[in-house]
């Protein structure tokens, strides 16, 4: 062990980290500083293993792509576990084991499951280092992946044991890629195996993670700690851990908001994030503060401040080009590490979407000769539709000035998002926090390449937080409800809550939406209803601009096509309420009476 490092520790954590090696039994440990030679170093030996490769400098400076195991491609659901004392407390949306039977599962797989390998010992910070709203974590990991990944991720290394200090609290993760080397075993390039667990406990705070290398299953911070512990612990300490990107939007006379959306897995949190306002929109400005996680915690003014735990990004590249996201692309033009894309024959990165045409010749994201003829008969794509950059924050060109402040940043509005062809309108105001609450509770979207499982199918993703919610979802709902209360009664006003649907589809399947930029009309529409600036029309659910409540300068979007996607169909709604109903009934046994009340206001206006 390293001794600069580990007795600053305090005496909790070597004791614990040593406990893990006996377990696991690697053939090393590592404390990791979190220092550029780190990071340069283990890249190095990734690319001598054959798990990264070097991209050419001369065209994405110090970027490296991996080609995971096909097997190992995106968050694993279906092996998620939520082991709380109770199988209530985790409720009928999450899996669940009990403790000690998941404890002896974890004996058995964890038992030497390291040999051969370094284990890696990362302390990170999720949050400004030092923020009264972060949060220390402590990954031990035998993937070299991990590590790095983690640096880009989070803030990690030597700072973060200042700030532990020798008494400091820590969530433990432990991950193994669960592939140990006998003497003599040669490594493959991806080491992971078939079988995977992603375990969570939420009373005692822990991450056990076996069997996968990939994503929000092996970087603990993201899903597991930032979403899954966390929400727990802001359920218990009453705060917010929720799966938004945070924003800032500027009008030219310098006035200043702060948003916080939910939106599903691989629906464009990063893109709304690093929006670039359109035509007619001169002198807006929209600044990331995050892209994927926030945590929220009441002010001693009343107001919800919010940081981003993470320090980085690791999003979806296909479907990203220099239209979609302008900002995005310049992030990532050195100093990132790609997952699952496909390689240039120039030894640059390329995936579906980033040009209108595919170069003539790719190795894809399997490692295999690739070209536009081949994969007209083949049907295969040059990169994994979940393919992944990971890059810092700090390369973002419009990082809001205040990511990193430790207070955090007041939020004017939450705004939830689905991924729907049909029913739901481009925008909607809910008339308060409960009606808000509701609508964000029976939100619906159709699944993506972020996790395994079929692609498109409508399932209910409250909150977008159905994989990422560490507890009940019914009692989660209430958290909501109770912290709206105690907001208003403190006199404070609560953040307006918008539900939004880029996805509306014409007779022909296509986008009706131009989306992206185009969305900054929608924002503004918002922060205009927040001012009590902007009119619409009230519905059963809540309130829609007409078209003439929209900004449209610079724009062509017409009267009709801006009717195709805010009609209410009374007759598609009823359906939705019926798909609430399911999810009520699912959820019964800890449902707020609340939501019920808004459910039966709603079947009555539907009828009326
Ligand atoms: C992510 C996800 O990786 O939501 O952010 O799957
Ligand atoms: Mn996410």
């Amino acid at each position: 062990m390293n001794a600069v490092l580990s007795p600053s520790v305090g005496p909790t954590a070597p004791s614990w980290v040593e406990d893990i090696a006996r377990l696991a039994q690697p053939d090393r440990v590592v404390w990791s500083d979190g220092s550029d030679e780190e990071y340069d170093r283990l890249c190095d030996l990734m690319v001598d293993g054959g798990t990264m490769r070097r991209l050419d400098p001369a065209k994405r400076p110090n970027s490296f792509l991996a080609l995971s195991d096909p097997t190992d491609v995106a968050r694993v659901e279906d092996r998620t576990f939520i082991c709380s004392e109770r199988e209530e407390d985790a409720g009928p949306t999450n899996h669940w084991i009990a403790p000690a039977e998941m404890r002896a599962k974890i004996d058995e797989l964890f038992t030497g499951s390291m040999r051969g390998r370094t284990m890696y010992v990362v302390a990170f910070s999720m949050g400004p280092l030092g923020s009264p709203i972060a949060h220390v974590g402590v990954e031990l990991s035998d993937s070299p992946y991990v590590a790095v990944n983690m640096k880009l991720m989070t803030r990690m290394g030597r700072a973060v044991y200042d700030v532990l200090g020798t008494d400091g609290h820590f969530v433990p993760c432990v991950h193994t890629v669960g592939k140990p080397l006998e003497r003599g075993e040669k490594d493959v390039p991806w080491p992971c195996n078939d079988t995977k667990y992603i375990v969570h406990f939420p009373e005692t705070r822990e991450i056990w993670s076996f069997g996968s290398g990939y994503g929000g299953n092996a970087l603990l911070g993201k899903k597991c700690f930032a979403l899954r512990i966390a929400s727990t612990m802001g359920r218990d300490e009453g705060w917010l851990a929720e799966h938004m990107l945070l924003l800032g939007v500027e009008n030219p006379r310098g006035d200043k908001h702060y948003v916080a959306a939910a939106f599903p897995s691989a629906c464009g949190k990063t893109n709304f994030a690093m929006l670039i306002p359109p035509k007619g929109f001169e002198g807006w400005k929209v600044t990331t503060i995050g892209d994927d996680i926030a945590w929220i915690k009441p002010g001693a003014d009343g107001r919800l401040y919010a940081i981003n735990p993470e320090a980085g990004y690791f999003g979806v590249a296909p479907g990203t080009n220099e239209k979609t996201n302008f900002n995005c692309m310049e992030s990532m033009r050195s100093n990132t590490i790609f997952t699952n894309v496909a390689l240039t024959d120039d030894g640059d990165v390329w995936w579906e979407g980033l040009t209108k045409e595919a170069p003539a010749h790719l190795i894809d994201w399997q490692g295999r000769d690739w070209t536009p003829e081949s994969a007209k008969v083949s049907g295969r794509k040059a990169a994994h539709p979940n393919a992944r950059f990971t890059v810092a924050a700090t390369q973002n060109p419009v990082l809001d000035a205040d990511w990193d402040d430790p207070a955090g940043v007041p939020i004017s509005a939450f705004i939830f998002g689905g991924r729907r062809s049909t029913t739901v309108p481009l925008v909607t105001e809910a008339r308060d926090w409960v009606d808000g609450v509701y609508m964000a509770a029976t939100m619906g979207s159709e699944t993506t390449a972020a996790a395994g499982g079929k692609q498109g199918v409508v399932r209910r993703d409250p909150f977008a937080m159905l994989p990422f919610c560490g507890y009940n979802m019914a009692d989660y709902f209430g958290h909501w409800l109770a912290l709206g209360e105690k907001l208003e009664q403190s006199g404070a006003r609560l953040p307006a809550i918008f539900t939004v649907n880029w996805f509306r589809t014409d007779a022909d399947g296509k986008f009706v939406w131009p989306g992206f930029g185009e969305n900054m009309r929608v924002l503004k529409w918002m922060l205009d209803r927040i001012e009590g600036r902007a009119g619409g029309v009230e519905h059963v659910f809540g309130t829609t601009p007409r078209y003439e409540d929209l900004s449209w300068d610079g724009a062509d979007f017409t009267r009709e096509d801006f009717e195709t996607i805010t009609s209410i169909d009374h007759a598609a709604w009823k359906k939705e309420v019926e798909l609430h109903t399911e999810l009520f009934m699912r959820l019964e046994h800890h449902l707020p009476e609340a939501l019920s009340k808004v459910k039966d206001r709603l079947e009555r206006r539907l009828a009326a």
